[in-house]
């Protein structure tokens, strides 16, 4: 089988930096094809702030290798750095000038004329939804605005590896929908962008593969759908017409699913995870059966449904079983 190499927009093999006797990232692998997003996930301290870091050419990394677009983030931190645009918890906005005022000036920085500087801005506030805050100086913005205008200043002159620290976290659901879509934006212009988040939907929502990490270690990589089914095949909701059949209903479906079944809060209501992947049938085909033998047994069933598993169970279940080897180490 030949196998198709996509250009990498970052390899990393065995990184680590150490901070005292904190192993914050511990030997970190990664290969992010070019031209999508990459989900970088982990919880407070997990290390991914100090990857991005190390991958920024920001910080210096104690151990292994790093390299961006084929360039080594030591020996070649030029290169990358003309290469990457990095936004988080230190962007380079001025809370003093409008935001206006702000990307104008980045885009003058950058070299452009004063003119293609000021067309550059109008069009980026525009995209983001700025326009009307457009005269008013930042440190008046709320948070969503903050971290639109964080994104805007990091794509002045269009990188080709876009670093996004967090850039959701705070944020109310219609504030992340509107990075979500800035994300999509910057991907379709061709930009490879790397997402460290803390929220599993985000991750779910916008990137092509994922690394989970977890002090500083990647636990699991993979596709979002890769990554639900290594834990599960899925969960079977269940509700029913009459409250009084839920203990038939449980042994049911415990029986037929060889599940653990969860009584919902709603009385009526029962969850069953399916582990099915052993036995190489579908959780359609489970759950099919499943369905069966409930009316085979007169209970009767309102409402039915087949879900994956969400990003949350992964990731509980996988820094689950970290917890448990170090536990038993
Ligand atoms: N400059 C530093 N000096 C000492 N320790 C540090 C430094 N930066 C990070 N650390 C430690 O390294 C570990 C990883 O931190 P890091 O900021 O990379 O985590 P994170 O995954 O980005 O977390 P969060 O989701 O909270 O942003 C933590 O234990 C942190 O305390
Ligand atoms: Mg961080």
């Amino acid at each position: 089988m030949t196998r198709h190499r996509t250009e990498l927009a970052i390899e990393t093999s065995g990184l680590v930096k150490v901070f005292g006797t904190n192993r914050a990232v511990d030997g970190i692998d990664l290969e992010v094809p070019a031209g999508s997003v990459y989900g970088v996930l982990g919880p407070n301290g997990a290390g991914k702030t100090t990857a991005v870091r190390m991958l920024a050419t920001l910080l210096r990394p104690d151990g292994g290798h790093a390299h961006v677009f084929g360039h080594d983030v030591v020996r070649e931190a030029d290169a990358v750095r003309a290469q990457v645009s990095l936004t988080g918890q230190y962007a380079s906005i001025d809370e003093d000038l409008t935001g206006t005022e702000n990307l104008v000036l980045l885009g003058r920085l950058l070299g452009h004329r004063k003119p293609a500087a000021r067309e550059r801005a109008s069009r980026l506030l525009e995209a983001f939804g700025l326009t009307e805050a457009a005269d008013r100086q930042v440190k008046n913005y709320s948070g969503g605005m903050r971290r639109r205008i964080d994104i805007a200043a990091s794509i002045i002159s269009t990188p080709r590896l876009l670093f996004l620290d967090e850039p959701t976290t705070g944020l109310d659901p219609r504030s992340r929908n509107q990075v979500w879509d800035i994300v999509r934006i910057v991907v379709a212009q061709g930009t490879t962008v790397l997402l460290t988040t803390q929220y599993l939907d985000e991750a779910d929502h916008l990137a092509g593969r994922i690394a989970v990490i977890d002090h500083g270690k990647v636990i699991a990589e993979g596709t979002p759908g890769q990554l639900k089914s290594s834990v599960g095949a899925g969960s079977v909701h269940v509700r029913l017409r009459d409250p009084e059949q839920r203990p038939q209903a449980e042994r049911v479906l415990a029986r037929t699913l060889e599940a653990d079944v969860q009584l919902d809060a709603d009385p009526v209501a029962l969850t069953a995870r399916i582990s099915g992947a052993e036995s190489g049938r579908s959780a359609a085909e489970h759950a099919a059966q499943a369905l069966a033998e409930l009316a085979r047994e007169g209970v009767t069933v309102d409402d039915f449904s087949l879900g994956q598993p969400s990003l949350d169970e992964v990731f509980l279940a996988l820094t689950d079983r970290t917890t448990r080897k170090e536990m038993a180490a």
